[in-house]
């Protein structure tokens, strides 16, 4: 690890990196994580972080862990780049990757945050933490604490949570505390709990050191495509925490002279949560709130992103776009990834297909570009969507011919 600090995304504020600290103190905006790249250029081997295993901590040199430290890690990221054929040839397109985050430990991108979020909180100190979540975020912490040793404290919406998701949080022991609201007002109870509880450690992507291990989906994908980089990349976006993490991970290796350009950015919200969408469609710099979000993507109804100006900026930096799709595209979009390429995802997840299909009809892609969809989380978090949507199994009547009665 290089030495490092908080800088805040607004004013520019330093802070050190054992403050225990989550937005500026002196204008409350959002921080992030600063290294002196001149300096990590300069001792940086590529050839060595090739010989390493392809997974988060092979980037440890741009990971903001002291190497002394203890690292909670589950054996995170170094996730399959899934090339498409019969998916691109059905969307006509030709070059389509699918980044499967749904194979990390937890099932989920969120492990690649938490590995670090964790280890930072161990390394602070820290015996409890605590997040709200859609769910992902709370079973992530939750296995994760768990490896730790330390307590997991997570807030998480009233009404349905995806079955899987809940289930990891409750097998890892984590104390889950259902709030009588949206995630949006877990979300903010919970910042408030830990900024008045200093013993909570709070592991929300508003927590800078968490976007840190996420970034190295930018890495891996650069080592992914043999020290290239890809024209787009498709991802959903909730709280947006992870388009802002990639971007900055493309930034990273444009600073440490690795790559010379840069790829697009494309967040895919789902129509009746899209804060961010209606913000860049009006192309505008502040984002007005969605005070009742709904989608049957739950992973990604959110209605007040903590990460939307590092979004946008990561958006319009980028020459990117962001656009919303239907429920109705997010299940069609699920089903044609199952079904063609062999991959189940969460809702979410095939939002950004949904996203690739729709942005292709409006003709905002070419189709030799190489794309990389993000597919964020397992399809096995919510069965239930799949399950109220298919078509049933078959009952089978034993005393008649059965291959005329399968073969229908
Ligand atoms: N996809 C999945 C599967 C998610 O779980 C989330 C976020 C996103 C996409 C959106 O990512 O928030 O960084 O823009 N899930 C959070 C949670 C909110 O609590 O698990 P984002």
């Amino acid at each position: 690890m290089m030495e490092h600090f908080m800088k805040c995304i607004n004013c520019g504020e330093k802070h050190d990196s054992d403050e225990i600290v989550y937005v500026c103190t002196k204008c409350g905006d959002l921080l992030e994580i600063q290294f002196d790249y001149n300096e990590v250029s300069k001792k940086l081997d590529e050839s060595e972080w090739l010989k390493r295993p392809l997974n988060v901590w092979r980037y440890r040199e741009l990971l903001p862990i002291n190497p002394h430290s203890n690292i909670i890690s589950l054996n995170e990221g170094g996730t399959s780049l899934q090339i498409c054929t019969r998916l691109g040839k059905h969307l006509n397109l030709n070059h389509i990757y699918v980044k499967n985050e749904g194979e990390n430990p937890t099932g989920s991108f969120k492990d690649r945050g938490m590995t670090v979020g964790v280890s930072k909180a161990v390394e602070l100190g820290s015996k409890n933490v605590g997040c709200a979540s859609t769910g992902n975020t709370s079973a992530s912490l939750a296995a994760y604490s768990a490896k730790a040793g330390i307590r997991a404290i997570v807030f998480i919406p009233s009404g349905k949570i995806a079955l899987g998701k809940l289930t990891q949080a409750m097998v890892h022991g984590a104390k889950i505390v259902q709030i009588n609201g949206n995630f949006d007002d877990a979300l903010r109870t919970m910042i408030n709990f830990a900024k008045s509880n200093p013993k909570i450690y709070l592991l929300n992507s508003i927590n800078p050191y968490r976007l840190e291990g996420q970034k190295t989906i930018a890495y891996e994908l650069y080592h992914q495509l043999g020290c290239g980089i890809p024209s787009t990349i498709i991802l959903p976006v909730g709280n947006a925490g992870n388009i802002s993490a990639i971007w900055k991970g493309f930034v990273e290796l444009k600073k440490l002279g690795l790559i010379k350009n840069l790829p697009r950015m494309v967040g895919i919200q789902a129509e009746n949560a899209s804060p961010i969408t209606a913000a860049f469609k009006l192309k505008k710099k502040e984002v007005t709130p969605f005070s009742h979000p709904e989608t049957v993507a739950s992973a990604i109804r959110i209605g007040f992103p903590v990460s939307w100006k590092k979004a946008l900026n990561a958006v319009y930096s980028s020459g990117g776009l962001m656009e919303t799709v239907s429920d109705i595209e997010i299940l069609e979009a699920q089903k044609l990834l199952a079904r063609t390429e062999g991959i189940f995802v969460e809702p979410a997840s095939a939002a950004s297909i949904a996203g690739l299909k729709k942005i292709y009809n409006l003709n905002l892609i070419n189709a030799d570009e190489t794309v990389i969809c993000v597919t964020t989380g397992h399809g096995l978090k919510d069965p239930d969507v799949v399950i109220s949507n298919y078509e049933q199994p078959l009952e089978l009547d034993l005393k008649k011919e059965l291959l005329s009665q399968i073969l229908v």
